[in-house]
């Protein structure tokens, strides 16, 4: 009788021991306060934090051998993708993680009633005391104020034992908070959101010249003026989709960034008059809608851009329309992310709500449903032409969104994005100091997010050159935008993409120092490929206009992918879902038009080279559609 009760204290003694004799280590470190931040005071004890713990996903350290495994050209599994209960059964968490940090907190004396466990087990969520918190996590918070009034809890860096370090992703609030207040700068009129990407001067966006006096539309002028027989005539675009019920293309808006129908019949009706009257797809996710309360190109040049020309290049296939996030809050990938995989909105820590917007919109006046989570289809092709400053952005946030790409590359999606429009610098010409902040002034290269993932296919931009035939090889574009591309600070150098990028840095060594660009020769290089981001004819607000930007170069290719997949259905066979691993493999050389003049300035430097083969400007080059065609038709 008095046996049993010894030895059950005796083992509840020895777990509640456990996190005294695992040595803390530190988790995550942070090695300066960010630009515009101060430090105001040390944070109150006794008020409440809502403590986040990202869990590890099992099998993240096979994720990009498991994506080979289906992409890869000489797999025997090519193009046998996953569904998307596979995926979600694969990468959740373990029991045993679960079990650790569970077994953690309440060892630490945090009632088991107070520690929540998220319905897909992917995260645990604890409201603890400022005092509460600072002891489990060895740590101090204090408070910073912005420049602009802003306030943020943050700590330095945090400690926990080993054995539960192992499982924890990252915790919030914590260090995170650097990337918020730049994108907030510029986005009056709104409801102060950190993640409004779709606001006008925020992020990446095309950029015009102006009206045209006349539209040329003839292949001799297009050096001057880019039309849809200038891209057909340029990459070989010729073919009728027929596998229009089992195909998709996918075009992700982020709100307030909106078509106005009166500016896509105005272009289909110069351009393709069967499309005349027709509307993309729209799919709401988190109450997007095309907003007509503001117009002007800042409003409407990326989305008429875009889909003039996705829906025109893919006719008879209907376009699908990712319109995203509501007129108040906006949106972040992030909340895209989680309309089309509904086991992301819960992966490893959950959204951010520094960087991702929370529906029902808590600022008002907004979307007031839920967040769409899982309930929107992934298209076999998604383009977005919206972009961060990887320094925006820590690395674990990075991360994890850039494993999702993964995943949906798992399922047979290909995700493309623009590169960029600022050359090496970040979007907005800024560069990086020597701690990799982003300064005006500063020196150092700033790679855009996400074409740095390397799960993403990234999309830089060429142009005819002027005076030249649409028959003449391109160069990278050097009027009005410079192709984004160069090195990530923060990803590693693919497998696929070793061989090219070593060809480029030992054929033609960049002529700058490490203190300008990763140069270790491990960092993942970007673009992947390129296509016309120069002088297109674009309807916007009842006019046309000349647009620019790498913003044209990633719908166009998504629109030459989408016919190669609908080839491909036609026949039965798969999806071309994740393409990196093929294009840069033997069996595509010369699969692409091959770039070799022109370069990408900024820093205040000419930016890296244009070269044969593989060059962090044009990638492989631009698209030779037939070649691909053919290519991907001999893929199993
Ligand atoms: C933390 O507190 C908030 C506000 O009271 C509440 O909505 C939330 O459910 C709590 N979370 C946990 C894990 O108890
Ligand atoms: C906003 O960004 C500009 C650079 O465009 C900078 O000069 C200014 O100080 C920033 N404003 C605030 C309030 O941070
Ligand atoms: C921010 O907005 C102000 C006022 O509208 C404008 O003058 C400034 O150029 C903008 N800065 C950036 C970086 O867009
Ligand atoms: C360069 O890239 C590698 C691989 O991702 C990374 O480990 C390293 O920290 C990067 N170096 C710098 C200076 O950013």
């Amino acid at each position: 009788m008095l046996f049993l009760p010894l030895v059950s204290l005796a083992l509840l003694s020895l777990a509640s021991a456990e996190p005294r004799i695992s040595p803390l280590i530190t988790h995550e470190k942070r090695s300066h306060i960010p630009a515009g931040w101060s430090h105001t005071h040390r944070h109150d004890p006794v008020a409440v934090l809502p403590l986040r713990i990202g869990l590890v996903q099992s099998n993240m350290d096979k994720l990009e051998k498991l994506l080979l495994d289906v992409s890869g050209p000489e797999s025997a599994n090519y193009g046998k993708h996953w569904s998307a209960g596979k995926v979600s059964q694969t990468f959740a968490p373990s029991r045993e993680t679960v079990d650790t940090v569970r077994d953690w907190l309440t060892g630490s004396g945090i009632e088991a009633s107070r520690v929540k466990l998220s319905g897909a087990r992917t995260w645990i969520e604890l409201n603890a005391t400022v005092e509460e918190a600072e002891r489990l996590l060895n740590t101090e918070y204090h408070v910073y104020s912005h420049t602009t009034g802003k306030e943020h809890v943050a700590c330095d860096s945090y400690k926990l034992p080993e054995h539960v370090s192992k499982h924890v992703d990252f915790i919030l609030p914590s260090i995170h908070f650097d990337a918020v207040i730049k994108r907030d700068n510029n986005s009056s009129g709104s409801g102060g959101t950190l993640s409004n990407i779709g606001q006008p001067g925020v992020g990446l966006k095309p950029k015009t010249t102006g009206t045209i006096g006349s539209i040329i539309n003839e292949l001799e002028a297009c050096d001057q003026q880019i039309t849809l027989i200038c891209l057909r005539a340029l990459y070989g675009i010729v073919y009728v989709p027929v596998a229009t019920d089992r195909n998709s293309y996918g075009i992700v808006e982020y709100t307030p960034q909106a078509y106005l129908q009166t500016d896509l019949n105005m272009f289909f009706g110069n351009f393709s008059p069967n499309l005349v009257g027709k509307s993309p797809a729209m799919v709401s996710v988190d109450g997007g809608y095309a907003q007509t309360e503001y117009t002007g190109f800042g409003y409407n040049g990326e989305s008429d851009l875009d889909l003039q020309y996705g829906m025109s290049l893919v006719d008879p296939l209907p376009v699908t329309l990712y319109q995203t996030g509501d007129m108040v809050e906006g949106a972040s990938f992030n909340n895209f992310l989680d309309a089309i995989d509904g086991s992301y909105c819960t992966f490893e820590g959950g959204d951010d709500p520094y960087y991702d917007s929370t529906y029902p919109d808590p600022y008002g006046g907004g979307y007031e449903g839920p967040e769409d989570c899982g309930t929107a289809a992934p298209a076999h092709v998604i383009s977005t032409s919206y972009g961060y400053n990887e320094a925006e952005l820590s690395p674990a946030y990075a991360a994890r969104q850039c494993a999702e790409y993964a995943k949906l590359g798992l399922m047979g999606t290909t995700v493309l994005y623009s590169s960029g429009d600022d050359g090496v610098a970040g979007n907005g010409n800024v560069c990086l100091d020597a701690n990799g902040n982003e300064v005006y002034g500063g020196t150092r290269f700033n790679p855009t997010f996400p074409g740095v993932c390397p799960y993403v296919t990234s999309v830089g931009a060429t142009q005819v050159n002027p005076g030249a035939s649409v028959t003449e090889p391109e160069s990278a574009c050097m009027q009005v935008i410079y192709s984004g591309g160069g090195f990530s600070n923060y990803f590693a150098l693919p497998s696929y993409q070793a061989a090219a990028v070593e060809h480029y840095l030992t054929a033609y060594p960049p002529a700058y120092s490490a203190s300008q660009y990763n140069a270790t020769g491990k960092a993942r290089g970007f673009p992947d490929v390129a296509a016309n981001g120069a002088n297109y004819v674009v309807a916007v607000d009842g006019e046309f206009e000349l647009v620019y930007g790498t913003s044209a170069s990633s719908p166009v290719t998504g629109s030459i992918l989408t016919l190669v997949n609908d080839a491909r259905l036609a026949i039965g066979k798969s999806p071309i879902g994740f393409i990196n691993p093929t294009i840069y493999s033997p069996a595509f050389a010369g699969a692409f038009h091959d770039i070799t003049t022109g370069s990408n300035p900024g820093c205040g430097t000419n930016g890296f080279n244009a070269t044969p083969g593989w060059d962090p400007v044009t990638g492989l080059g631009t698209p030779n559609f037939p070649q691909l065609l053919a290519r991907w038709l001999a893929l199993p």
